[in-house]
């Protein structure tokens, strides 16, 4: 059955590590599979790296979490007009590493919450979410422990905020019906995958 399937989670929570490991688990089942991500590869999601990483800075200022929410929501509907359908309607299942999620936990926490919705309406909803539950501290210490240079949002204290985001939009998103499932991302790598295929399914 063609999905699409998304994995979410905090900076470090493992969803770049589980997306590659789903991929290659449905095709070995025969099942066609693409993996991909958020930002995407598109234009958008390359300056969004960009953005992200330090570029385009000016010292002294940041560039505003309104307009990373409307950058994140254009690269989506890109994303999804010129990679996601398109598999989609080719009968490939599509496995996404980050998807509106990320949105509603980063920069819909305050009062633009309404509005990051609104922005993300028209973005599919996918078949199945898995959400990797991770501590910011445990997140932060695998981040560390990869080397990985701190970008923005980083920060334990943000991460925490995003932390709190995610439980937010995983509760008001699961009651309108969309299937979200949480699992405990602080096990073992083997673990987890075992977990998130339990769930897929073959
Ligand atoms: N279940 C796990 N237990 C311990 N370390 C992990 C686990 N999953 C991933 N890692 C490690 O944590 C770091 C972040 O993983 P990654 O998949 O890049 O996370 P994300 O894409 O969510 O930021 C990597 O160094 C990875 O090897
Ligand atoms: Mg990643």
């Amino acid at each position: 059955m063609t999905r699409l399937i998304v994995l979410e989670g905090l900076d470090g929570a493992g969803t770049t590590t589980q997306t590659a490991r789903l991929v290659e688990h449905l095709r070995a089942r025969g099942t066609a599979a693409h993996g991909t991500r958020e930002p995407s590869d598109g234009p958008i999601g390359k300056l969004l790296r960009e953005m992200l990483t330090g570029g385009h800075a000016i010292a002294g200022t940041q560039i505003a979490q309104s307009t990373f929410g409307l950058l994140f929501a254009a690269d989506r509907l890109d994303h999804l007009q010129r990679e996601v359908e398109p598999k989609l309607a080719a009968g490939v299942t599509v496995v996404s590493d980050r998807w509106y999620h990320s949105s509603l936990a980063y920069q819909g926490t305050g009062a633009d919450r309404d509005w990051i919705g609104t922005l993300n309406g028209r973005a599919r909803r996918p078949d199945l979410t898995v959400f990797l539950e991770v501590r910011p501290e445990v997140a932060a210490q695998r981040r560390v422990a990869a080397g990985r240079a701190q970008e923005l949002f980083e920060d334990l204290r943000m991460q925490e905020e995003v932390a709190a985001g995610y439980k937010a939009t995983i509760a008001e998103l699961s009651a309108q019906g969309e299937r979200i499932e949480v699992i405990d991302g602080e096990a073992p790598p083997d673990a987890v995958f075992a977990a998130i295929a339990a769930l897929v399914g073959t």
